[in-house]
This record gives C-alpha cells, sequence and structure tokens, in this order.
C-alpha cells in the first residue's frame, strides 16, 4: 500500500464521526434538522406528512385513534389502493419510466416500465377474479426473485386481496403451516430458479407442501425455466403463461380499500414454534414506507435505487416494491447471488444500471470485505449517491469498508434499524441532517418514540445496556398477529405497558443502549430468535425439528458468533438411550431442520451432549451454551445443579 493510503486508512479508523457529505445534504428530499421538533410538537398530525405522498381516493378523518390501543387505527375512514398508488397514478408522467429493472442471474434482464408493469398486474388481477379470488381471500406466494412475484404481490393489492410470501428458501413444511395457518386457498408458485448456474427445482417442493395442508389449494406456476425442467403440475394447477394471455389487454378497477384493511400477512419468528403472522394494512403501511423511502432513503423518481434483500422478507416488501413504487422510482431487483458468477456481481450491476443507492446487509458487507477492495474497484462505483445497511448491526470496520471501499467517501450511510412488525424503518439517523456514528443506528426517527429501559421499565442512563422499547404507535406498526389478538398482546404489549393507565408500550425483544447526544445502538435479540445472516429464526422452531429425529432425546439451540453470518447456529444434543452421537445421527439432524424450516436454519455443529446445563429449577442455562460457543470465559456456573457438565460441553465444542 502506498504511504499516503496508508495515512488514510489509519484515519478513517480513528475517525468516531462523519457527517453527510454536503453535496448530498444540499439535494436530500430531507434536510432541515426542524422536522424532528414540527413532528414531536404535533404529533400525531405530524403524520399527515406521509399519508400526503399518497394519493387517497377518500380522505380520512382521523389521523390516529387509540380509543382501542394497542389496536391503533391510522388515518380512519381513508380508502386508497396500493396497487393503484404504486402504479396507476404514475402513468401520465412517468408511464415510460422503467418501474423494474429486473437481473436474472444467467445475466439475461428483462425492463418493465411503469405502463408494462401496470399492464401485466391487470392482466393477472383479472386471471385471479376468474379463478374466483375475492377480496380478503389470502393468496399465498411461495416464489423466488422473479418479476412476477412484484406482478402476483401487485395484483392481490389490487383486487383487495392479501397476501402472504413465504421466502422460496423455506421448507415444504414451512409452506404448509403458514398456508394452513392463513386459511389459504391459492398459491402462485414457479417450476425452479437458478442459484450460482444450476436450475434448481421448486414445484416439486411446494407440491410436497401443499400435500401437508388440508384444504384444496387452487395453483399457479409460473415457467421460469423453460425446457429445462419439466415440472409435476396437479390437477388444480394453471399455468400463469396461459392465465395472462388469456386476459391480453383486460383492466381491473383497483377495489377501493379502507385504510386499515389488511394489505398482506408475513410470517415471522418468535419465541415459540409457531410463526407468527404479522398483520400490516394499506393507509398506516403504504404511507410509512413511502415516508421513509423519501426521507431516509432519499428516494427520487429519476433514481435507479437498489434494495438487495429478498422480497421473502419484509425488507424486499416495504423496500423493493411497496415503498419505492409508490414513489415512482427505479426499483432493481436482482435475482441471484454476489457472487456468482464472479465476486463484482454486485459492482457490475451498480455500473451498468448506475445505479443511486444501494440498501443491503451487514452479512453482505462482511462478504465483500472478505472478498478485498481489488472487486468494487474494478468497476465505476460513481452513480452511487447513498447506502444503506439493515438486519443486523453492523461493526464499525464494516461501516468504515462500505463507507470507503463502495461510498468512496462521499455517500452518507443510514444504517437502519426495524422489524417485520414494524414494516418500515424506526431508529436510523436522516442522511440529510445527521453525523453519522459507525456502529450505533442513530436516534429515533421524527415522530418515534423510543426509549432504553430496565426490566421495571426506567430509563437507563447514557451507556448502560437496556431493553428498546417504542412508547408512541406509528403509522407502520403491525395491528395484530392474524386470527390471534391474544398473542399480539402477550408478545408484545404486556412487558411494559400499563393497561390501567391506558399506557402502552411496544416492546421489540432487542437490547440496546443510548449515548448522551440520543444515539442508540441496538444489541440484538432478547429473546430466543437467532439472527443468521439478517434471517430471523426462532430457536424454538429449530429445537422441535431436532427431537423429531429419531435417536434424538432433548436439544437446545443457541446462536454464536460467526464471522460472516453474525450469528450461526448451535445445536446442543442429547441422544436417546441406544443411539450413538455419530456422523449419521448428524446427518440426520441436518436434514431433518432443513426440512422443517429450510437450509438457512442448518446448524453450523452439533454438539452431542449427555447433559445440558440446567438450573435447579431445570431451567436450561441457554447464556452458559452461548458462551460455550463463542469460547468465551464462562460465567457463573454455581446456581447450576450440574455444573460438571459444562467442562465436558466445552473440551467436545474445543475439540
Ligand atoms: O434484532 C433486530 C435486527 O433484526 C430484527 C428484526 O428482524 P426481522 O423482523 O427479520 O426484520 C429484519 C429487517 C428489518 C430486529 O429485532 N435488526 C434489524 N435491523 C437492525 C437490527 N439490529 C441492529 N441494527 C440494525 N440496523
Amino acid at each position: 500500500m502506498a504511504e499516503e493510503e496508508v495515512e488514510l486508512e489509519a484515519r478513517l479508523q480513528e475517525q468516531e464521526s462523519f457527517d453527510p457529505p454536503e453535496s448530498f445534504v444540499e439535494q436530500a428530499n430531507v434536510s432541515e434538522p426542524a422536522i424532528y421538533e414540527e413532528f414531536e410538537e404535533n404529533w400525531p398530525e405530524s403524520w399527515e406528512r406521509a399519508a400526503d405522498l399518497l394519493d387517497w381516493y377518500d380522505d380520512y378523518d382521523t389521523v390516529l385513534d387509540d380509543s382501542d390501543a394497542p389496536f391503533y387505527k391510522w388515518f380512519k375512514e381513508g380508502t386508497l389502493n396500493a396497487s393503484h398508488e404504486c402504479l396507476d397514478r404514475h402513468l401520465d408522467d412517468r408511464g415510460d419510466e422503467v418501474a423494474i429493472e429486473w437481473v436474472g442471474e444467467l445475466g439475461e434482464t428483462r425492463t418493465y416500465t411503469y405502463a408494462e408493469l401496470h399492464r401485466e398486474v391487470n392482466e393477472f388481477a383479472a386471471a385471479l377474479r376468474e379463478l374466483g379470488v375475492e377480496e380478503d381471500d389470502v393468496v399465498t406466494m411461495y416464489m423466488p426473485m422473479i418479476p412476477e412475484l412484484p406482478i402476483a404481490m401487485l395484483a392481490c393489492a389490487r383486487i383487495g386481496a392479501p397476501h402472504s410470501v413465504v421466502f422460496a428458501g423455506f421448507s415444504a413444511d414451512a409452506l404448509a403451516t403458514r398456508m394452513t395457518s392463513a386459511d389459504s386457498e391459492y398459491l402462485v408458485t414457479c417450476d425452479g430458479y437458478y442459484r450460482r448456474g444450476d436450475a434448481l427445482e421448486h414445484k416439486a417442493k411446494a407440491n410436497e407442501g401443499l400435500d401437508g395442508v388440508d384444504h384444496d389449494v387452487t395453483g399457479i406456476v409460473v415457467d421460469r425455466l423453460g425446457d429445462e425442467y419439466d415440472h409435476p403440475m396437479r390437477d388444480d394447477d394453471h399455468d400463469y403463461g396461459d392465465l395472462v394471455a388469456a386476459q391480453a389487454g383486460a383492466e381491473v378497477e383497483p377495489v377501493e380499500r379502507g385504510a386499515e384493511d389488511m394489505l398482506f400477512l408475513m410470517y415471522t419468528s418468535g419465541t415459540t414454534g409457531q410463526p407468527k403472522g404479522v398483520k400490516h394494512t394499506t393507509g398506516g403501511y403504504l404511507s410509512y414506507v413511502s415516508w421513509t423511502s423519501h426521507a431516509v432513503l432519499d428516494v427520487k423518481p429519476e433514481d435507479t435505487y437498489w434494495c438487495a434483500a429478498d422480497i421473502g422478507w419484509i425488507t424486499g416488501h416495504s423496500y423493493i416494491v411497496y415503498g419505492p413504487l409508490s414513489l415512482g422510482t427505479t426499483s432493481v431487483m436482482y435475482e441471484g447471488t454476489p457472487d456468482y458468477p464472479e465476486k463484482d456481481r454486485m459492482w457490475e450491476i451498480v455500473e451498468d444500471y448506475d445505479v443511486t443507492q444501494l440498501y443491503t446487509a451487514p452479512t453482505a458487507i462482511r462478504a465483500f470485505m472478505k472478498w478485498g477492495k481489488q472487486y468494487p474497484e474494478k468497476r465505476d462505483l460513481s452513480s452511487l449517491r447513498l447506502l444503506g445497511t439493515v438486519g443486523e448491526p453492523i461493526n464499525p470496520r464494516a461501516w468504515k469498508w462500505y463507507y470507503k471501499h463502495i461510498g468512496g467517501e462521499s455517500c452518507p450511510i443510514v444504517d437502519t434499524w426495524w422489524q417485520t412488525e414494524t414494516g418500515g424503518m424506526m431508529i436510523t439517523t436522516l442522511p440529510g441532517i445527521g453525523t453519522m456514528k459507525p456502529g450505533s443506528a442513530g436516534p429515533p426517527l421524527p415522530g418515534i418514540g423510543a426509549e432504553i429501559v430496565d426490566t421495571n421499565g426506567d430509563e437507563v442512563g447514557a451507556g448502560r445496556a437496556g431493553y428498546l422499547t417504542v412508547d408512541k404507535p406509528w403509522p407502520g406498526m403491525l395491528r395484530t398477529l392474524y386470527k390471534n389478538d391474544e398473542r399480539f398482546l402477550s408478545e408484545y404489549w404486556e412487558e411494559y405497558s400499563d393497561p390501567d393507565a391506558d399506557e402502552w408500550v411496544y416492546f421489540p425483544e432487542d437490547g440496546a443502549k443510548i449515548d448522551d447526544d440520543g444515539y442508540i445502538t441496538v444489541l440484538g435479540r432478547v429473546d430466543d430468535v437467532i439472527n443468521v445472516s439478517g434471517h430471523r429464526l426462532g430457536t424454538m422452531e429449530i429445537e422441535s425439528a431436532i427431537v423429531g429425529v429419531e435417536g434424538v432425546a432433548e436439544a437446545a439451540v443457541v446462536g454464536g458468533d460467526h464471522d460472516l453470518k453474525g450469528e450461526a447456529v448451535y445445536a446442543y444434543v442429547i441422544t436417546e438411550d441406544g443411539y450413538e452421537g455419530d456422523a449419521d445421527l448428524e446427518a440426520r439432524i441436518i436434514e431433518g431442520v432443513e426440512d422443517a424450516i429450510g437450509p438457512i436454519a442448518r446448524p453450523e455443529a452439533v454438539i452431542f451432549t449427555p447433559e445440558l446445563p440446567k438450573t435447579r429449577s431445570g431451567k436450561i442455562m441457554r447464556r452458559l451454551l452461548e458462551d460455550i460457543a463463542n469460547g468465551d470465559e464462562l460465567g457463573d456456573t454455581s446456581t447450576l445443579r450440574n455444573p460438571e457438565v459444562v467442562e465436558d460441553i466445552a473440551n467436545k465444542v474445543g475439540e
């Protein structure tokens, strides 16, 4: 390295705060610091600013109705349609501009202008109607990153049918559980897709899932692989291409939906083994993702914006589909992996399309760092104006690498904390205003109330770790868990609320600390949820898959630190009498987890042990198992019933 560069590197590593570049501030959608006070002083009416980004049919009469808290209602009596907001209203001015730039893994591309996307969404909406889909029927989608996925989502939105997208990497069992829970009688899926150049079958997996659903399901199958793969169709299946062709030129009037009507369901993991069906609404959710795309991602219609997430997760819903399209911009959608065919694939796409904003996850940034700066250096990344991260804490070193080697030290970075349940971003700097501090997400967004408290709900001082809480409602919040109000109350509102005083505090189940200047550093989950490569997995779900394997008596799953993935799955397993903890059982355990959930939940290590460390009351000491997985100094073992077992397990992991 040249001397100058060494100096620059050293300066960067020491620097603790970064101001947004002047050139960015000058053009930012939001650059007046007064916005924080404006929201505060005029709350909740200040949220009209978000609703004003949409084109409502009927105006709402109340911004926030908290009469039945925590079942809040936003923008009551307002009516709108999400497909109209994302398509129709852009047609006059931007019909010929690009809505979706799709890049397939093998290098093929597809471009949809707003007019073209509008046309196909209408045709598919007409086809869904013809198949019998009615307003409020839940339509499940089990699809990889192909354009037909957002098309199907918008077609559902058009006819008022909520969608439930199941990540394509989830297993057949996971699909069955979600379809059963949502009483969903329609499934849009595809024959297969490409991963690292190979065709992967998908339809047989979908069929296997449907075998586990008790009610009848009408299927719609997109032919992604063409002749390469002869996919097994069921009697109740229809070919997507045929359906759309039969509706050529059809127009479907968007259904007028109430602000509080459900737009979609998204299943996510929680403390128990049963996934939670998070319900998002049309008015509040759409206003919120539109507002945060505008204020935080600085999206403008003329941008080419790229969120490199998967639409199967909330990030893709909010910031590939609904946020950017509601603002009429160009949203890039990439089917494949970042290292295929070469490790510069992401940078090639940025260069080819002149991408202006890139929003990705720390796990990806850590991988880019490991591969080396020579890959981004090969490409012209000067079109980039803003960078973002989401999904897990980002360590300062990775933040600085991203800042320097991708952003060329001229792009602000927004480190955005939020969750499936929050619908959109909650804690982050505003890129046109806030100083950035690597590793710390920043202050809560204007209008968002966040506090760090101890177990009694009292605020903790600066620098001390506590629990993150949200003490004001916000438009993008989940409204309930599908058909399970009780669980909604107990999961999120029991811990810190005081119902007698009508005081409601949302608990996201994250630990955090706050600095003197109000910047929040999110430390990670405090429940039994682990975050593997930004994917949220419930340890209970994995444990129940493992104990379902023949020969397993008991299992405890924890998250251990992992350089690239953030966290990895560690499974401690006790075998049944007569079974050996050998390679065969390990392979069956891994298979069991992949079948029940999917390859993302595959254990990094399976550790066979005769006992698990338990307290005198019989509770498994997970903290200790985490310490062992991380090779950390072991905490206090004196409260254990069986302290001797700890060393045995630690030795095994060390082997
Ligand atoms: O622990 C937090 C972590 O991801 C969890 C939410 O996961 P999920 O619902 O799958 O949504 C992920 C995408 C929004 C949170 O409870 N998390 C998310 N963003 C951050 C984060 N942790 C630290 N910093 C972030 N920026």
